[in-house]
């Protein structure tokens, strides 16, 4: 277990920023800046014991700074879309929230979390794990949102060579908290192309039907029978994806947000210790690395990085930024979730003073 702390430059502002490995005792690493809370690089072994770095990133943290993607990068205080910009809470009008896709607002603004520096809080190394903790305060007001929120997240690489993802958050008003990792996987390495060989298990029961802003429209559809269903072990993630499909074709591809089987007992702000049971499993059948994730959240985005295509930013590996190649499984909330307070079928997304929002989702790499 180690921990090697390198610079990584000053941003265009000229504060410092740092790239932090966790190195386990199998040899596996996990590179983490603080710009951003950004997941740089994972190196994974395959079924052969061979590493190779399985997340999509930038060369240098001027692109992580001017690009977009959000590229390992931890997105909030709303992570996925609010609609409009504005939302209702407690009979006072937020309609400020930076606009920054069409219409609509996505993953917490201009700026937010992940175009920052994260503050260090720790650096630990244990016999079974090596830790690292970032903290990121967004102040009243900032980008459109009500109240201080202070925003806690451990990542922490063990010996089984589980990543987790530890978030803590609090706030001094009312506001709508949904945090989540925006790591771009391809199991087969990063420069290897397309991800639609690559296989998919989701413990989903149905996905929210997006608009053509990729707003919810509240209703949600059983997956059963649809190019959503991957609940059967070894479907690739290409299999459906050129069905003829509204949804499908609406996103250009996977970017909807799945909800988890039974995911209502989930749907409150997490317990520390609650349950964070497994809901996808990713492998490529080439090289038989794969991934578990665990995560105690009632969603996920599934995203093909269908947007991954801007010429002036090449992706480490020396190659191109191309669609499919990679995936997102952004642990979270149902998207615009403001906009459904209080329906049945949607998540809970206010954080209250006094309480603790907790966030918890594993990534563990394993091979076939
Ligand atoms: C995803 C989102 C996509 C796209 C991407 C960033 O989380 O679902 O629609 O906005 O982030 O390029």
């Amino acid at each position: 277990m180690n921990i090697v702390t390198t610079d990584f430059g000053r941003t265009a502002g000229g504060t410092p920023a740092h790239l932090y490995t966790l190195v386990n005792d199998n040899g596996m690493s996990v590179t983490i800046t603080d710009f951003g809370g950004a997941i740089v690089s994972i190196l994974a072994p395959d079924r052969n014991g061979k590493f190779t770095d399985v997340v999509l990133g930038y060369h240098t943290l001027a692109d992580y700074e001017h690009a977009d993607g959000y590229l390992g990068a931890l997105v909030g205080r709303y992570a996925n879309r609010i609609a409009g910009g504005s939302f209702e809470l407690d009979g006072v009008l937020y309609d400020q929230l930076y606009i920054n896709d069409g219409g609509n607002h996505l993953h917490g603004g201009r700026i937010a979390m992940s175009k920052d520096v994260w503050g260090t809080e720790d650096i630990t190394v244990t016999e079974t794990g090596s830790n690292l903790t970032l903290c990121f305060v967004s102040h009243d007001g900032e980008e459109g949102y009500p109240g201080e929120m202070t925003a806690v997240v451990g990542y922490r690489l063990d010996n089984d060579n589980a990543l987790s993802i530890d978030y803590t958050a609090w706030t001094d008003k009312a506001c709508p908290v949904n945090l989540t990792n925006h790591v771009y996987f391809n199991l087969a390495g990063n420069a290897s192309g397309s991800v639609l060989g690559q296989e998919l298990w989701l413990d989903a029961e149905s996905y929210c039907r997006g608009d053509d802003g990729l707003i919810p429209t509240g209703e949600l559809v059983p997956i059963e029978g649809t190019p959503f269903d991957f609940r059967t072990a070894s479907k690739p993630i290409g299999r459906d994806f050129f069905a003829d499909n509204t949804d499908l074709r609406l996103a250009g591809g996977y970017d909807h947000c799945f909800n988890f089987t039974n995911w209502k007992e989930f749907d409150t702000n997490g317990e520390p210790n609650g349950p964070c049971p497994l809901r996808a499993v990713a492998v490529d059948p080439v090289s038989g690395r794969g991934l578990e994730m665990y995560t105690n959240q009632p969603c996920v985005q599934f995203y093909s990085a269908n947007f991954l295509k801007n010429p002036l930013f090449p992706l480490r590996g020396g190659v191109p930024q191309r669609p499919q190649s990679g995936f997102c499984l952004e642990t979270q909330r149902m998207p615009d979730s403001p906009h459904h307070q209080g329906e049945e079928n949607f998540t809970n997304c206010i954080l209250r003073p006094g309480e603790q929002y907790h966030h918890k989702t594993v990534y563990k790499f394993i091979a076939k």
